[in-house]
C-alpha cells in the first residue's frame, strides 16, 4: 500500500512496517584495505535498515568476484571498477535506495568522477594510519605485499590519495564502530533533510 499524497513524500506502509523512503543516496566509503571501511558499512546498514530503510551495499571484495572479475589492481584497472561501481550505484540511487560502497577507491579523480555521477553522494574517509592497518591485517595481505608476494598493494608499493575535504572524517583508530556510525547519520540527516534517526 502506498500513498504519496497525505503521508509524507514517499512513505509506505507495508505488511504494518512503516518505510520512509526520503530519497536515494550514495554512502562512499574511501581509505586503506584493513582500515575498518566494511566493519563500519555493515553496522551503518544494520542501523539504517533498523530504521525501517533497505539499504544496499556495495563491496570491492564481493564486486570484483563477479562485475569486475577480470579486473586487477593496476591504475586503467582500478579506474575501471570504480566506474561499473560508479555505475550500479546512481542505478541504486535514483531509485531511491540508500547505497553504501566500500572500496579503497585511491584516486582522487574517480571519486569525483563518482560524485559528479551519482549527485546525491557523500564521501567517508575513514583514516587510520597504515602501522594499524597493516597491524590488523584481517586477511593477510600487507604481511604478502611486504614480502613482495603481492605488487601494486595500496599504501605499500601503491599510491593512496587521501580525500582533502570529505563530507565526513573518520578515525577509526580513535573512534568506536558505533561513534562512526552516529558520525555519518548525523551528516545523512543534515544532507537528506530527514531525521533518519529518529525513523521508527
Ligand atoms: S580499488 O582500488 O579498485 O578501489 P577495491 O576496494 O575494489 O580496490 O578492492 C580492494 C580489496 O582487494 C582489498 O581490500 C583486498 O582485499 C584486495 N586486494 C588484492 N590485491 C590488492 C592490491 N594490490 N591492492 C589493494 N587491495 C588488494
Amino acid at each position: 500500500m502506498f500513498n504519496g499524497k497525505d503521508t509524507m513524500k514517499n512513505t509506505a506502509v507495508l505488511l504494518g512496517k512503516t518505510i520512509i523512503n526520503p530519497g536515494g543516496f550514495t554512502i562512499w566509503l574511501t581509505g586503506l584495505s584493513g582500515c575498518g571501511k566494511s566493519t563500519i558499512a555493515d553496522a551503518l546498514a544494520e542501523k539504517l535498515q533498523f530504521n525501517g530503510h533497505r539499504p544496499q551495499r556495495l563491496d570491492g571484495d564481493v564486486i570484483r568476484q563477479h562485475l569486475c572479475k577480470e579486473l586487477g589492481f593496476s591504475k586503467e584497472d582500478r579506474d575501471e571498477n570504480i566506474r561499473r561501481a560508479t555505475f550500479l550505484a546512481k542505478l541504486l540511487t535514483d531509485s531511491g535506495v540508500i547505497t553504501i560502497t566500500t572500496f579503497i577507491s585511491p584516486y582522487r579523480e574517480l571519486r569525483e568522477y563518482a560524485r559528479k555521477t551519482i549527485g546525491s553522494f557523500m564521501e567517508v574517509y575513514v583514516k587510520c594510519p597504515i602501522e594499524v592497518c597493516m597491524q590488523r591485517d584481517p586477511k593477510g595481505l600487507y604481511q604478502k605485499a611486504i614480502a613482495g608476494e603481492i605488487k601494486n598493494f595500496t599504501g605499500v608499493s601503491d599510491p593512496y590519495e587521501a580525500p582533502t575535504q570529505p563530507d565526513v572524517l573518520l578515525e577509526s583508530d580513535k573512534e568506536t564502530v558505533e561513534e562512526c556510525v552516529a558520525k555519518i547519520i548525523g551528516k545523512l540527516d543534515e544532507l537528506m533533510g530527514a531525521p533518519l534517526q529518529s525513523i521508527a
